[in-house]
């Protein structure tokens, strides 16, 4: 997360390190449902520990940085497995819509 935050100057870069990451998690066992599990944690557990300060606006924010971080991370490493071979979409209501 600290690289990524970091990363925000060096886009491309960024971008690569996340997609590599992305590629160790599917050696790590990793499938694209977990990400839903994963993204909907991360959003449960901001609303808990912000509460009122874990506003719309800022939620909103979240929901795209978490989908635009699974995407790079599944990337395409999953299209060889047809089984898991889905598109997921994030919704702000911390539904994920497998597409
Ligand atoms: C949401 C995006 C995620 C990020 C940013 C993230 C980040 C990381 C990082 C930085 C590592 C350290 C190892 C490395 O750099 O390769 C790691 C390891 C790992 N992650 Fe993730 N991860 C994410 C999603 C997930 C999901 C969805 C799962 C599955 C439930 C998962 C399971 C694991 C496992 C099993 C390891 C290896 C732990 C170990 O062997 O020590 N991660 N993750």
């Amino acid at each position: 997360m600290d690289k990524i935050i970091q990363g925000i100057e060096n886009k491309d870069e960024t971008i690569k390190y996340v997609k590599a990451l992305g590629k160790r998690h599917v050696k790590y066992g990793v499938i694209k449902h977990h990400y839903w599990v994963v993204g909907r944690a991360v959003l449960t557990t901001l609303e808990a520990g912000l509460a009122e300060s874990f506003t719309k606006p800022i939620k909103q924010h979240w929901v795209k940085f978490l989908q635009l971080l699974t995407n790079l991370m599944i990337d395409d490493h999953y299209e060889e497995l047809i089984h898991i071979d889905k598109s997921i979409i994030l919704h702000e209501d911390h539904k994920f819509q497998i597409i």
